[in-house]
C-alpha cells in the first residue's frame, strides 16, 4: 500500500485554542478557562449554523462574534482594545509540544502533509509561519474556498481535490495516490473526525485530553491517539 496523504486539522489539534487563557487571567480573572471554552464552543456553533443556513462568514468572523457572545454571556465588558488583543493573540496562537517532531519523523518519512482548515488560508499560513512549523507541509487547504465549513462533505471532497492538484503541482509522486483510503484527517475535534470517515477519508482522532469524549454515533475513528507522538506508529499499524 502506498504512503498515506495527511490532513491535519490545525485549531485545537496542531494549534492550542486555549493559548489565550493567559491573556484573558488579566482581563477576567478566575473566568479565564470558562471563557476560552464558551469562546471556542460558540465559534464552531457558529461555523455549524452558517453552513446550514448557506449563510457563509469567514472563520475570523465567526470568531469575532463568538468572543462578543463570550463576553455578554459571562457579563464581562471588556473594551474594543482588549477584544482586539484577544483576536490579534488568536492569529499567533501556539502550537503543541508534540507537533514540531511528529512533523519532522513524517517529514522524514517522505509523507505528504497539509493543514486542512476552516480557517482562511492566510490565517493558517500566519499562524504556522509564527509557530515556525510552516515548512513542513506540502500546502494548505481551506474550506473558504467553499464557502462553507466542516462538516459538510464537499470540504472534504474539496480536500482531496486540492491536495490532488498541489502535489501534481510540485510533480510529486504521491498524487496519483490521493484517495479517500489514502487520505487520514487528523483531527482532535471528533465531528471533524466523524466528517471525514462519512466523506470516505480515513481518520485518526487526538485524544488530548483524558476528558474528551468522542461523539457516541456508532462511527468509530480509524486510529486513536493519546497525543501526535503516537501517530507515525498508528498509521504504520493500520496501513
Ligand atoms: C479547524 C477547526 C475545526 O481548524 O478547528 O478546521
Amino acid at each position: 500500500m502506498s504512503k498515506p496523504i495527511l490532513a491535519f486539522d490545525i485549531y485545537g489539534t496542531l494549534i492550542n485554542v486555549h493559548g489565550v487563557v493567559e491573556q484573558l487571567q488579566n482581563m477576567v480573572g478566575d473566568q479565564a478557562t470558562l471563557f476560552s471554552q464558551t469562546w471556542r464552543d460558540k465559534q464552531l456553533e457558529y461555523t455549524f449554523r452558517r453552513g446550514l443556513m448557506q449563510n457563509y462568514a469567514n472563520f475570523a468572523i465567526c470568531t469575532r462574534d463568538a468572543l462578543e457572545y463570550a463576553c455578554q454571556l459571562l457579563k464581562q465588558d471588556l473594551s474594543t482594545q482588549q477584544k482586539q488583543q484577544l483576536l490579534d493573540t488568536y492569529r499567533t496562537l501556539p502550537a503543541f509540544d508534540d507537533v514540531e517532531p511528529t512533523l519532522q519523523a513524517l517529514k522524514d518519512s517522505g509523507i505528504a502533509m497539509f493543514g486542512f482548515s476552516n480557517g482562511s488560508a492566510d490565517a493558517v499560513e500566519t499562524l504556522l509561519q509564527h509557530a515556525g512549523i510552516h515548512d513542513y507541509f506540502d500546502g494548505i487547504v481551506s474550506v473558504d474556498d467553499m464557502k462553507s465549513f466542516k462538516p459538510n462533505p464537499g470540504v472534504y471532497s474539496h480536500f482531496l481535490r486540492q491536495a490532488k492538484a498541489q502535489l501534481e503541482s510540485q510533480g510529486d509522486g504521491q498524487a496519483t495516490h490521493v484517495g479517500g483510503q489514502n487520505a487520514w484527517l487528523i483531527s482532535s475535534n471528533s465531528f471533524d473526525v466523524i466528517g471525514a470517515i462519512s466523506a470516505g477519508m480515513r481518520a485518526a482522532w487526538v485524544k488530548r485530553s483524558p476528558d474528551a469524549v468522542f461523539d457516541p454515533w456508532g462511527i468509530e475513528p480509524t486510529a486513536q491517539i493519546h497525543n501526535l507522538t503516537e501517530l507515525k506508529k498508528a498509521l504504520e499499524q493500520t496501513l
